[in-house]
């Protein structure tokens, strides 16, 4: 079963239409990327299914409780927001736990959450004095605090240094093979490459639902366009496109090279290559855009 069933949900504020019967399912423990242009419904969306925003129209159910849901919703969900509302004054360790007690948490989760988060050294600073860094990670830490099923990240890595980057990705695969269920929001299409299985691209409403391919093609490079006929044979597929070929091998890479220099083509590169999220991307915002659907 689905841990996260959305269907036609729509919102407006005063009149401005922010989405528009939006319909996607994920599946447990699944990352799912929910993608789209500034403005496209995204955050309205993740707080509508975290029970923040009652919707107009359409219906979701989230782990099991149908959405507006009340505690038991905000029990099982845990949402990082833009605003996540953490007092100046205390300290990174005194926020983290407020929350925790508020949400019934374990206690020893704060200093588990802390250290994961590497925030240990600046615990006892007020939160005031954070860097924008450690503040997105206490919140990320925030979100994760009473244990959730379903996890909401709005631009989590956001404001991150590269380090930190890393370190809050594999918090997100650590999760999801824990068998939490995650809707990642993000503008960084190589993270939802790297992480998610599948993403929903939305303008107001449900575009598409792109599956993100996992095995890399290969990439030849030729110093000449050749016809690579001779090593069909040894490719699941194979697409020339001027000078290179985009191959998914069944052979071994050397044995491809190898067949091809035997022909007689002059290979300049070789080199593994994805299916890039940021052309269907583009594509997806023009079909958008010409149907009159973004902001
Ligand atoms: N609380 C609110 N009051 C009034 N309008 C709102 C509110 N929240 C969102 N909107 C409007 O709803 C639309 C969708 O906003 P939303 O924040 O959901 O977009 P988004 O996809 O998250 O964008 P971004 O990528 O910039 O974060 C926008 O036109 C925005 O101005
Ligand atoms: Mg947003």
């Amino acid at each position: 079963m689905a841990a996260i069933e959305v269907e036609g949900l729509t919102k407006s504020f005063g009149g401005r239409v922010a989405c528009r019967d939006v319909t996607f399912s994920v599946g447990k423990g699944e990352i799912f990327g929910l993608l789209g242009p500034n403005g496209a419904g995204k955050t309205t969306t993740l707080r509508m299914l975290a029970g923040l925003y009652a919707p107009d129209a359409g219906t979701a159910v989230v782990a099991g409780i149908r959405i507006p849901g009340g505690p038991e919703l905000r029990r099982r969900v845990g949402l990082l927001t833009e605003q996540p509302g953490f007092y100046d004054r205390l300290t990174a360790r005194e926020n983290l736990k407020y929350f925790a007690d508020l949400e019934g948490s374990r206690r020893d989760r704060v200093q588990a959450l802390l250290d994961r988060f590497a925030l240990a050294e600046h615990a006892d600073r007020p939160f005031a004095e954070l860097s924008r860094g450690m503040k997105q990670k206490l919140a990320i830490a925030r979100a994760l605090v009473h244990e959730p099923e379903v996890i909401f990240l709005d631009e989590p890595t956001v404001g991150l240094d590269p380090e930190a980057t890393r370190e809050v990705r594999s918090v997100i695969a650590e999760l999801s093979a824990e068998h939490a269920t995650i809707i990642l929001c993000t503008h960084h299409l190589d993270e939802v490459e790297r992480l998610c299985s599948r993403a929903a691209f939305i303008a107001q409403r449900v575009v598409a639902v792109h599956e993100i391919r996992r095995e890399d093609l290969l990439r030849i490079d030729l110093a000449a366009p050749f016809a690579p006929d001779g090593v069909r044979a040894m490719c699941k597929s194979l697409r020339s496109s001027g000078t290179s070929l985009f191959i998914e091998p069944l052979a071994q890479v050397p044995d491809i090279v190898a067949a091809l220099v035997a022909a007689g083509a002059r290979i300049e590169a070789v080199a593994p290559h994805r299916d890039p999220l940021e052309e269907a991307w583009l594509s997806l915002l023009a079909d958008a855009r010409e149907q009159g659907l973004t902001a």
